[in-house]
């Protein structure tokens, strides 16, 4: 980040810590994964913009949730870290976060339905149960090893390589 902020503007990363309840080396790891960012002191230490404590809080609220990371990341992906974010850019990220709430929500009232029919069955099939094989999506074009067949017919020199991982 090579916004300037005034000294006064910056947190240290413990009280970042302090502020946020979350540990300095989650902070660290936040950063490496870049769903933060932080400024260098000349002696290379870290210094959080005020407007971080938001986007780290959020995170929090985030795993309270049990969404994966990789989700957050793309819900604040246009939210900037070189300035204070505007209204509009945490509405933007409200949507996005929305959607990706919306789609799990619609994935565990799936599982759940699969679920009580599993139960009932008990056959854990590979063909059959969703739940073991959840995202067979070459079950549509039928039964066996199909996919050795596909690559073969679309790029040949990739089909040693996929043998080779076999
Ligand atoms: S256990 Fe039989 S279909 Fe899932």
């Amino acid at each position: 980040m090579n916004a300037p902020h005034e000294p006064d503007e910056l947190l240290t990363i413990g009280e970042m810590s302090r502020r946020t309840g979350v540990a300095a080396s989650a902070l660290r790891y936040y950063e490496d994964i870049g769903l933060i960012a932080t400024v260098r002191t000349s002696g290379n230490q870290r210094r959080y913009a005020r407007h971080m404590l938001r986007r780290v809080s959020l995170i929090s609220v985030a795993k309270r949730l049990a969404m994966p990371l990789s989700d957050v990341h793309d819900a604040f992906g246009e939210v900037p870290m070189d300035r204070t974010p505007s209204h509009g850019d945490w509405q933007k990220a409200s949507r996005r976060w929305k959607r990706q709430l919306e789609d799990r929500r619609r994935g565990i009232e799936r599982l759940e339905h699969e679920l009580t029919g599993c139960i009932g069955c008990g056959c854990l099939s590979l063909k059959a149960c969703a739940l073991l094989n959840p995202d067979d999506a070459l079950a549509a074009t039928g039964a066996g090893a199909r996919r050795l067949e596909d690559i073969a017919g679309s790029d040949s020199g990739r089909e040693g390589s996929a043998r080779d991982e076999l």
